[in-house]
């Protein structure tokens, strides 16, 4: 693999411990892929996990002396002082969350502790090379801005922010950006819930495919196109789709395919979102609880709970979890003080994949979210997923 002087200086050591490991990282992961060359990145995002082997990793590249050239922003854990308000948090997961923070500021990153960066503090121009993690980053990355970023782990995109380079290959070239699969979407979809669906139908038909989409809406939201990513990266690997007509990379089915034939085409019908919807969900009856914010959601989420809310009383515990800046704009706007009015409430820097929920562990909540139920069953949490107002209906008889 070629490198240039700096980048072979970086390797050998001149600028430290922590810097070299990183570049050996990355010149192996450049083998594997076979990347003829670096390429330097201009923004970068951690999905970091506080969790032991995230935590094993971060810490040895500060006590390697390593500090990010490209500062990342950075995923959630839990925010501490909010949970210790609320419940009991283990002396071992204080810490853990602790050192967490203390590592990534000490390595350098921008501390946003936030799941949709690419909304706020991270938003890439077209074409440009980054490296991020996190589930409904990567796509949103490169289907909605046109810009550039492999799946990376935490791990790779940690050393990418470190080195301010990132091998070569993948989705960073030209000709592995085309479709190959078009999907047919024959099922209305009407709103943002929909797009969780979609996105975790999709992969059931198709692995590791890069799908075009047509027919579908030109003008989704947001939310959309972050529950989309999102549920394609949950349900399966897709770190890259087009949208003829959203994507800037799609402004027509031939140049979504680069010209070339479709390998195959999918259909999805209402029956499949049908089929998807009744495998993950948990079956109705009395709820615990209400979650939202898995991807962390932006301020029209919101504003669209603090309308549904207003002048109401929760029989049940709500929470959204958010980012720092959209929970300070919902303070502002009187959405903080609707939902909490009505017995809700909003949490920054908080991922719901985390300790700090284990007073609802065994229970049964409502969100909006695949995601969400997908990951806290491994931590006993049960979920009926439904759209936002019918999830609001539910917390308000305390049952669905
Ligand atoms: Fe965000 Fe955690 Fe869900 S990082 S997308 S709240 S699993």
């Amino acid at each position: 693999m070629f490198l240039t002087q700096e980048e072979q200086k970086m390797l050998d050591g001149k600028y430290g411990k922590g810097t070299q490991l990183a570049m050996k990282i990355q010149v192996a992961l450049g083998e594997v892929f076979n990347a003829e060359r670096m390429a330097p990145v201009s923004r970068t995002h951690v999905a970091l996990s506080n969790q032991e082997a995230d935590l094993w990793f971060v810490e040895k590249m500060v006590d390697a002396g390593a500090k990010c050239k490209v500062s990342p922003t950075v995923n959630p854990g839990f925010n501490l002082e909010y949970f210790q308000c609320i419940t009991t948090i283990s002396k071992e997961d204080e810490e853990m969350i602790k050192r967490t923070r203390q590592a990534y500021k000490e390595v350098g990153a921008t501390l946003t502790f936030d799941c949709t960066p690419y909304l706020e503090k991270n938003i890439p121009r077209f074409g440009e090379i980054t490296a991020y993690s996190e589930s409904s980053a990567t796509p949103f990355i490169n289907s909605v801005y046109g810009a550039r970023t492999n799946r990376e782990s935490a791990q790779s995109a940690l050393c990418a922010a470190i080195t301010g380079r990132t091998p070569l290959y993948g989705f960073l070239l030209d000709e592995n950006r085309a479709g190959q699969v078009l999907v047919d979407v024959q099922a209305n979809i009407k709103n943002d819930f929909d797009y969780q669906l979609l996105g975790y139908a999709v992969p059931k038909k198709l692995k590791f495919k890069t799908p075009v989409f047509v027919n579908l809406p030109t003008d989704p939201s947001p939310a959309a196109l972050m529950n989309l990513g999102a549920q394609l990266n949950t349900a399966g690997n897709v770190p890259m789709y087009h949208i003829v007509g959203v994507t800037p990379e799609a402004p027509t089915v031939e140049a979504a395919f680069m010209g070339k034939d479709p390998e195959r085409v999918i259909t999805i019908t209402k029956q499949d979102l049908e089929a998807v919807h009744d495998e993950i969900t948990d079956p109705g009856g009395p709820i615990d609880f209400a979650l939202f914010g898995c991807p962390h959601f932006n301020i029209d989420q919101v504003a669209q709970v603090a309308r549904l809310v207003e002048g109401r009383k929760l029989k049940v515990q709500l929470w959204i979890m958010t980012s720092s800046l959209t929970k300070e704009l919902a303070k502002r706007m009187g959405y903080l003080e609707t939902i909490q009015q009505a017995g809700g409430d909003i949490v920054d820097d908080t991922c719901m994949d985390q300790p700090c929920w284990e007073f609802l562990y065994g229970k049964k909540g409502v969100t909006d979210s695949p995601k969400c139920a997908y990951y806290t069953k491994r931590r006993n949490m049960q979920f009926v997923i439904r759209k936002i107002e019918e999830c609001i209906d539910a917390a308000m008889r305390g049952e669905i």
